[in-house]
C-alpha cells in the first residue's frame, strides 16, 4: 500500500490528478480510513501497533502529497514566467508622433518673438459681438467698409469674427495706462464668407498687434514691422509701406517685402512687381481710442494685422491655402523639421 501510494503521488502530473490521488490515499473513503474504522475487529494487543503504522503512513502520504503539490505549482509558475518573458533587447515599437502644423510653427515663433519684445499675448473670442468687432473699431452699422469683410452673422449681435481687431477694443477698454505702455499681440482664427479656392479660405489665422503709449510715431510702426518681417522672411528683405485704408487706423498702410524668390527683379510669384504684400497696419484712429475711454489727445499708437496663412504660404512656397485645412499628413510632415 505504501509503495503503490507513493508511485501514484509521483505520477500525478497536475493539480487535479493529485487531488484525486489525495482523496484515494487519505480521504474519508480511503483504505487507510477503512483500516482505522475496522480496528474493532483487530485483536486488542495488535491495535496499538497497527494504529501507529496507519497514522505514520497517513502522515507520510500527506507529506509527500504536499511536496508534490508544491512542485506542480512551481512548474506552473515557471511555465507562466517563460510565456510572459520579455526580451528587453528587442527594439521598442515606435509610436507615431504628430508634427506641428506649419501655421502653428509660424505662430509660436512670432509669439516668442513678441514676448521677447515685452508684448503680452491675448486671445479674444471667436464668436465675437458686432459691438467689439465693428462698432468699437469705428465701423458703425451703416459704414460702407463693413462690406470689406463679408461676415458670418449668427444673429443681429453675434458673429464669427472676420478680424482679430476686436481684441484691440477689448484690451484698450480695460488697460491701466498708469502702469506703462500697452503692447499686445492677439492671434486667432477668423472667418469670412468666401468661396474656398487656392487663395481663399472661409477660415484663416490672423494676428493682431497693438501698441499704445504717449508719443508713438509712424517710425515706431515701420521699425516694428520691418523687424518682424525680416525675422520671418530673412534679414536681407527690403520693405516698403504703401498707403491704404482701414476704418480703425489713420493713416493706414500696407507693407510689402521685396520678393524673396527673385529678390525684387520680378517673377510670377510677385506678379513681376518685385514686391509681395504681407500685412495691413496704421496709426490707431482717435475714435477707436475714445470709444474705449482712452484720451486720444494724450495717447496714440499703432496697430497691425497679419494673415498667418499668408505668411506661411509665402515662407514655405505653398500654392494652395486649402492644404492647411485638409490635414493630409504627407503635406504637414514636410514642415516638421523647420523648428
Ligand atoms: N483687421 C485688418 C484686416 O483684417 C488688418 C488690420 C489690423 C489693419 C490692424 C490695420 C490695423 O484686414
Amino acid at each position: 500500500l505504501c509503495e503503490q501510494g507513493l508511485t501514484e503521488i509521483k505520477q500525478a502530473k497536475n493539480e487535479a490528478a493529485l487531488n484525486q490521488v489525495r482523496i484515494k490515499l487519505v480521504g474519508r473513503k480511503s483504505e487507510l480510513t477503512e483500516i482505522l474504522h475496522s480496528m474493532k475487529n483487530v485483536e486488542p494487543k495488535n491495535r496499538r501497533e497497527i494504529g501507529q503504522k496507519v497514522n505514520e503512513l497517513r502522515d507520510l502520504f500527506n507529506e509527500k502529497l504536499d511536496e508534490a503539490k508544491a512542485k506542480i505549482l512551481k512548474t506552473i509558475e515557471k511555465e507562466q514566467l517563460e510565456q510572459e518573458k520579455i526580451d528587453v533587447t528587442l527594439p521598442g515599437r515606435k509610436s507615431h508622433l504628430g508634427v506641428k502644423h506649419p501655421i502653428n510653427i509660424i505662430l509660436d515663433d512670432l509669439e516668442k518673438y513678441f514676448i521677447g519684445m515685452g508684448y503680452e499675448v491675448v486671445q479674444g473670442p471667436e464668436v465675437e459681438t458686432d459691438h467689439y468687432c465693428f462698432e468699437m473699431m469705428n465701423l458703425p452699422k451703416d459704414h460702407p467698409a463693413r462690406d470689406m469683410q463679408d461676415t458670418f452673422y449668427i444673429d443681429a449681435e453675434d458673429l464669427l469674427r472676420s478680424q482679430t481687431s476686436g481684441d484691440q477694443a477689448r484690451v484698450l477698454e480695460k488697460f491701466d495706462f498708469t502702469k506703462g505702455p500697452l503692447k499686445m499681440v492677439g492671434p486667432g482664427k477668423v472667418y469670412r464668407r468666401d468661396d474656398d479656392d487656392a487663395t481663399h479660405s472661409h477660415q484663416f489665422m490672423q494676428m493682431e498687434g497693438l501698441v499704445v503709449d504717449k508719443n508713438i510715431t509712424m517710425g515706431d510702426l515701420k521699425g516694428t514691422l520691418e523687424m518682424m518681417t525680416r525675422h520671418v522672411f530673412g534679414q536681407d528683405r527690403k520693405t516698403r509701406l504703401r498707403p491704404s485704408y482701414f476704418p480703425f487706423t489713420e493713416p493706414s498702410v500696407e507693407m510689402d517685402v521685396s520678393c524673396f524668390n527673385c529678390d525684387g527683379k520680378g517673377c510670377s510669384i510677385c506678379k513681376y512687381t518685385g514686391w509681395i504684400e504681407v500685412l495691413g497696419a496704421g496709426m490707431v484712429h482717435p475714435n477707436v481710442l475714445e470709444n474705449a475711454g482712452v484720451d486720444s489727445n494724450t495717447y496714440g499708437g499703432f496697430a497691425f494685422g497679419v494673415g498667418l496663412d499668408r505668411f506661411a504660404i509665402l515662407k514655405y512656397g505653398i500654392d494652395d491655402i486649402r492644404d492647411f485645412y485638409t490635414n493630409d499628413v504627407r503635406f504637414l510632415e514636410q514642415f516638421s523639421k523647420e523648428e
